[in-house]
């Protein structure tokens, strides 16, 4: 042991007397250079361990990204998500690493197999799922003309197809759908437009790192299908000519080095509505890093060259020096208020509302865990309804020591499901918001989101609450919950985990029903609750919880219609083995005689997964 790492060593043995687990105090402070090279397990225990031994809630735990190959760790630790972390290793100590956790070693991830025999696609094709929230609106509603299923047929659906996405340790695009093609990507950036009889693989496109969001379908002016829009990790925005299948256009749509796309962007009118989030949350888990710069925007392109027309920041001014960290390190603010959900877009009144994510320090703003009404034209800000203030967090605050963690910090209580926005006959229009606080907001558009009634659904968590997407139609909201990992202050608090049905009109219940535990024990992140987006169709709210079972419910009183268990091993028709584990934030899709949905969510401590499932009437 060096001079140098004395104090350390110091540090270790005092924090052991005290009870904290080394790994925790080792994460920044291990220094090799005078060391002959360290092996890719020493690298893992005092570089990674930390977090991903399961003490950090966000991170794989490492049985998950033992499923990985080196190259996808490489990766990671190159330009995707571990990119802040990578930053630290040379490449011989990622080699290192990535070689003592992968258990399948180098495979080529680009190997493609299970592609169709006939590769010609659709042509003149209106698109049937043109993005995430099923419509302009958010709605996740299905109309009936477009899907046979129903309560009367349902116990007919069979398992047709799964599609195992190669290496992948989650499945979190939501399909959409343009005639028989069925359009998602994975985690390691590739799109693929499947048959969606088969599933067979009728062409692919790689982007440059993962692929989160929904693929967004263009139209021409006689609204045929003819790109596709999507967003990447590092927040490059993609345009793909659907008849060559090659990039028209490609642009970063912003500068900070941690922003990313997570909610899905929409199309209308020939312009992308984009939401912009970051992971600077995670960057913050280091003592040494300076918290933080990123500011949530919405961002408003040309669809034909990706010119920019608008962007809007949720928080107008930019950050600047604010205090210092325990750890000595510059504290900036105001930061945050990051937009992870996809923007809807109200036609009728010009504008578009997002909702927003906490501040990631202090002081906190107006602005963040908020609904924020936009103008289409301009992006001019015309309202702002803050259902909770002084909520700053970041990922610090999941740690014993993280020095980044805002003081009296917040909850996290994001509106991470978008709003959506119902047109009624007779009866004025209403904004239905949901928040991971397990709270549901009416606001009224006409009086800039006065909020109409409220109502507590869930007792609220950082993982929701109500956390990727509720559904309605014109009279009843569902809304999912996963009342799991409460906030400190609720956690003695009954949970209410599973579906509920509140009338539009007055916010009062319908009905519950509340979902059983059913996990056993198991070493993984198990949970009956509903964090998934649910999607509504023919009076069937199909929904999945972090347990991997699909459920469908009859829209009457909640009852099961129908089950699937996705937790199980399948074989793809890729050629390529997949496994069924948790489902977390996209939700079906239900399209003719077929229901398409993804398993597998390895964050959170939760169950791997590589698969899109197809299940169809028989
Ligand atoms: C400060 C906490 C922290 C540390 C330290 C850390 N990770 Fe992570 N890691 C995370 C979190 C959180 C995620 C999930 C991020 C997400 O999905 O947004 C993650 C995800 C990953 C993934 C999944 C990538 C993917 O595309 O799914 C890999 C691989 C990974 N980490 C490897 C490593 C390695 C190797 C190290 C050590 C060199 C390391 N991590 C150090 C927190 C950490």
């Amino acid at each position: 042991m060096s001079i140098k790492n004395t104090p350390i060593l110091f540090f270790l043995i005092l924090n052991l007397l005290l009870g904290i687990s080394p790994l925790v105090l080792a994460k920044d402070s291990i220094d090799f250079s005078l060391h002959s090279p360290p092996t890719g397990a020493e690298i893992y225990q005092s570089k990674c361990a930390f977090c991903h031994n399961g003490t950090v809630k966000e991170s794989p735990r490492f049985e998950a990204l033992q499923l990985l190959s080196s190259d996808a760790i490489k990766v990671a630790l190159t330009s995707g998500v571990m990119k802040a972390q990578g930053t630290t290793l040379s490449e011989e100590e990622k080699n290192a690493v990535a070689n003592f956790i992968s258990k399948i070693g180098t495979k080529d991830s680009k190997a493609l197999a299970g592609l169709c025999d006939d590769a010609k696609a659709f042509s003149n094709a209106k698109p049937i799922i043109s993005n995430w929230g099923m419509g302009l609106s958010n709605q996740r509603f299905i109309p009936e003309n477009l899907a046979k299923i129903n309560a009367k047929n349902i116990q007919n659906l069979k398992l047709k197809w799964a599609f195992a996405f190669p290496e992948a340790t989650r499945a979190r695009t939501q399909p959409t759908v343009v005639g028989n093609t069925l359009f998602t990507a994975s985690q390691h950036g590739v799109i693929y437009a499947i048959d969606t009889k088969t599933g067979c693989i009728r062409w692919t496109f790689k982007a440059d790192s993962e692929v989160r969001s929904a693929i967004s379908i263009g139209t021409d002016k006689n609204g045929n299908a003819n790109r596709i829009y999507f967003g990447d990790f590092n927040a490059y925005i993609y345009a793909i000519d659907l008849q060559t299948h090659n990039l028209i256009w490609k642009k970063r749509i912003d500068n900070h080095p941690a922003a990313t796309i997570t909610g899905s962007l929409v199309e209308y009118q020939n312009r992308l509505y984009i939401p912009v989030s970051s992971t600077e949350v995670v960057s913050a888990y280091s003592q040494k890093y300076e918290c933080c710069t990123f500011r949530g925007s919405v961002v408003a392109l040309d669809a034909a060259t990706g010119n920019e027309i608008w962007k809007t920041y949720t928080i107008s001014e930019e950050p600047k020096p604010s205090g210092t960290t325990t750890a000595g390190k510059q504290i900036f603010a105001p930061s945050g208020a990051p937009v992870w959900s996809s923007p809807t877009i109200d036609t009728k009144r010009g504008c578009l509302y997002i909702g927003t994510g906490e501040n990631y320090t202090r002081p906190s703003t107006a602005t963040s865990d908020a609904i924020i009404a936009m103008s289409l034209a301009t992006g001019k800000i015309q309202w702002v309804q803050q259902t909770l203030g002084q909520d700053s967090w970041n990922g610090a605050c999941t740690t014993p020591d993280g020095a980044n963690c805002p003081p009296n910090h917040g909850p996290d209580f994001d509106f991470g499901a978008p709003p959506i926005l119902v047109s009624r006959k007779d009866k004025p229009d209403m904004i239905l918001a949901g928040q991971k606080s397990g709270m549901v907001y009416a606001m009224n558009p006409d009086k800039n989101g006065a909020i109409v009634w409220q109502a507590r659904v869930g007792r609220g968590g950082i993982m929701g609450g109500i956390h990727w997407g509720m559904a309605s139609d014109e009279q009843t909201l569902f809304v999912p919950i996963n009342d799991r990992d409460a906030w400190p202050e609720d956690k003695d608090k009954p949970a209410f985990s599973g579906l509920h049905a509140i009338d539009i009109e007055s916010g009062k219940f319908n009905w519950s029903k509340i979902q059983e535990n059913t996990c056993g024990d198991v070493t993984w992140s198990c949970g009956p609750g509903l964090s998934a987006a649910i999607t509504l169709c023919n009076n069937i709210v199909w929904g999945a919880s972090l347990d991997g079972v699909i459920h469908a419910f009859s829209t009457k009183q909640g009852q099961i219609l129908w089950e699937y268990d996705t937790k199980q091993d399948f074989q793809g028709v890729n050629g390529i083995k997949a496994n069924g584990g948790t489902i977390d934030s996209a939700g079906a899709i239900v399209v003719g005689n077929q229901v398409f949905i993804n398993s597998g969510y390895a964050k959170f401590g939760e169950k791997a997964g590589n698969v899109l499932l197809c299940f169809e009437l028989k």
